[in-house]
């Protein structure tokens, strides 16, 4: 479904991807877990075609969709056209505005209007905490449901392909747990998953397949259960 095949990213002069290579096939949760500055968030803005000056240049490889390259595509039409959604990191939701209209204003682009009451049932079942908040200020949501409504908003968009960056981060266990139950089902009914993660032992815990990305390379990957047995992965990533 995509793949990523030798790609080279700037940000400026500064290299931050060096030739990354990898796939992920329809229905899979796939993760890539790498420490601080390694170079997820910015695999993820390259795939949804964030520009620069925010987002990287690509300078070399192809970004593949069903077979063909999304390089020439904007960021609005990833979204409308190819159904991938980013929920990112530091959830960038709208403080001023409520639960409710945060989700609904994710819907803009979409032309399937019958879908979209379905779709914001499905979010409050997913996520209880934002059904009873759905008329509250976003601003004044929890870190963990602000988390829950930045993955709702994703949703909304009418996404069949997900992309997280780091859901779990701040979520205390129990917020953590709901998160990744409700991505599980979100999978469970056929939406794929590309899940980038710090804390690896979460990340291959939930994901099908994964690849460790180090300094802009990707310098391990395999199922998860492979991950999880190999030696250097388990050092630098599980804590030994
Ligand atoms: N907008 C930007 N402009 C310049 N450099 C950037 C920009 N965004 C990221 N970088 C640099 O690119 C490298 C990779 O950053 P990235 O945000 O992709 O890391 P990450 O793996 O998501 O890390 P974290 O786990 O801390 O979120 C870092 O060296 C970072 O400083
Ligand atoms: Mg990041």
């Amino acid at each position: 479904m995509l793949t990523v095949t030798n790609l080279v990213v700037r940000y400026g002069t500064i290299e931050a991807l060096h030739g990354i290579s990898f796939t992920v096939q329809r229905g899979e949760i796939v993760t890539l877990i790498g420490a601080n500055g390694a170079g997820k968030t910015t695999t993820l803005h390259a795939i949804a075609r964030i520009a620069p000056p925010e987002g990287p240049r690509v300078v070399a490889g192809d970004i593949q969709f069903e077979g063909k390259s999304i390089l020439g595509m904007e960021a609005h039409a990833v979204v409308r056209d190819l159904h991938m959604a980013l929920a990112p990191e530091g959830r960038h939701i709208f403080g001023n505005l409520t639960v409710e209209e945060n989700l609904t204003l994710a819907t803009y682009a979409r032309q399937d209007t019958a879908r979209i009451a379905q779709d914001l049932d499905l979010v409050f079942r997913l996520f209880p905490r934002l059904a009873e908040r759905r008329r509250q200020r976003s601003e004044s949501l929890s870190g963990g449901e602000q988390q829950m409504l930045a993955v709702g908003r994703a949703l909304m968009t009418g996404a069949t392909f997900l992309m997280l960056d780091e859901p779990s981060m701040g979520l205390a266990p129990l917020l953590m747990y709901d998160m990744f139950r409700a991505l599980r089902e979100l999978n469970a009914q056929g939406m794929t998953i590309l899940l980038i993660e710090q804390n690896a032992r979460v990340a291959l815990s939930f994901a099908h397949r994964g690849y460790v990305l180090d300094t802009g390379e990707i310098t391990a990957q395999g199922t998860a259960a492979e991950l999880m047995a190999n030696p250097e992965v388990k050092k630098a990533y599980l804590g030994g």
